[in-house]
């Protein structure tokens, strides 16, 4: 073996990316560490805290020695707990067998996309998209085909992914809510993104982690409608929802022969999620109550006063169905994404996201996150109206 081969990563590498965020973040922090205050828009957090009897749970577990090797696809208990929901509140026929526990979001989208596709296989993936979907998909050597989500819903769902279709498409991967934008697929669209499925014998990644973040109509998981349980895996997290992104938690159901690959895919990398960990979520299934629907009344809060801000200052900016970001158009200042989101940071202490980092399709917006207090907003909005002045 030669040397430069030895000191080589993976082929399944070198179509992997570090998240462009990253960077963000660091620029923030040094300008913070400079003495600046930053109106911090990018972000991807819920802002409340993870409720009480979330965190009591998760000590009186540590207290009861609850500490020892689980199940690797979970305890028993927040399997049972997680079937019901899945039943009666997703609509989405699983049992019991057809669930793991995963260590969020992210980890059940990675055991998705490595239980399914092969090499060279492509992936349908509506666009602007979340970022690591692609990098997801580059792991396991498939092909990201990238859909414009805003020609699918002029020009029509069916015949937008029609354009797509090669002998090669294996997969269509759907998420709705959806970031970056905030969009959330209608029951129609839902139905005929199903019957596309269904006629081309494609299977279906749903990522649902904003399903408790929809204000205009109930969420819709597309596991649900008929003849689909059977080719999709759903993929859930109680990040959003639980406000529990640092615990890594999350779910995945599927049925055989997938579920099988996933548990092999979770057995061979973090052998199940932490024990305690699990009997918080037990816990936040089972005695947390209204903290959801409080919540969605105070990001709707959010949604509007920033989204109105944005429009009232000439931004072009859709009022999003879901999640909680707001997606305004920049087009009109005639730069790139990554340009304004940098003179945004520079000049007015505005940290956003630039479109262009969740595919081709975003450039020319930013990703504004509400999830943060209702005062950095107000006065986010004046810091833009400011800049806008000076440079308008
Ligand atoms: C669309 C989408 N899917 C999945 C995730 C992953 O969530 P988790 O934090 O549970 O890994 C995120 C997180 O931001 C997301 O925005």
């Amino acid at each position: 073996m030669s040397a430069t081969l030895s000191f080589c990563v993976s082929d399944r590498f070198s179509d992997v990316g570090f998240s462009e965020i990253v960077v963000i973040r660091n620029k923030i922090l040094a300008l913070k560490k400079e003495g600046h205050q930053i109106f911090q828009f990018e972000g991807g957090e819920p802002f409340p805290n993870t409720p009480q009897v979330i965190k009591d749970a998760c000590l009186q577990a540590l207290v009861e020695n609850k500490t020892r090797y689980a199940p690797s696809s979970g305890i028993p208990e927040l399997i049972s707990v997680l079937t019901d929901k899945l039943n009666k509140k997703n609509h989405i026929p699983a049992e019991p067998n057809h669930l793991i526990v995963v260590a969020g979001g992210m980890h059940g989208l990675f055991a998705a996309f490595q239980a399914i596709l092969n090499p060279g296989e492509e992936v349908l993936l509506f666009s602007p998209y979340w970022t690591p979907t692609k990098d997801l998909i580059s792991m396991t050597g498939g092909k990201t085909v990238l859909v414009n989500t805003l020609k699918a819903h002029k020009e029509g769902i069916t015949n937008t992914l029609k354009a797509y279709l090669t002998p090669q498409t294996r997969l269509l991967c759907l998420s709705s809510p959806q970031n970056p934008t905030g969009i959330v697929f209608s029951r129609e669209e839902m139905l005929e993104i199903a019957n596309f499925v269904k006629t081309h014998n494609l299977l279906v990644i749903s990522d649902e982690a904003y399903e408790d973040l929809v204000y205009d109509q109930a969420h819709i998981s597309i596991a649900s409608f008929p003849d689909m349980y059977r080719r999709t895996i759903s993929c859930f997290t109680f990040s959003k929802s639980y406000a529990m992104t640092g615990w890594r938690l999350g779910y995945v159901a599927a049925p055989e022969p997938f579920i099988t690959a996933i548990k092999q895919s979770v057995l061979y990398s973090t052998n199940g999620v932490s024990t305690p960990t699990q009997w918080a979520g037990l816990a936040a299934v089972t005695q947390v109550t209204d903290f959801i629907e409080e919540n969605l009344a105070e990001y709707r809060r959010r949604r509007d006063l920033l989204v109105n801000g944005l429009n009232e200052l000439g931004f072009d900016c859709p009022m999003p169905g879901g999640a909680f970001y707001a997606f305004p158009s920049i087009k009109k200042f005639g730069k790139t994404s990554k340009e304004f989101a940098a003179t945004l940071l520079a000049e007015a202490k505005i940290a956003t996201v630039p479109g262009s980092v969740f595919g081709p399709e975003g450039e020319g917006h930013l990703r504004f996150s509400y999830s943060v207090a209702v005062e950095t907003i107000s006065s986010g909005l004046a810091a833009l109206k400011d800049f806008c002045e000076k440079r308008i």
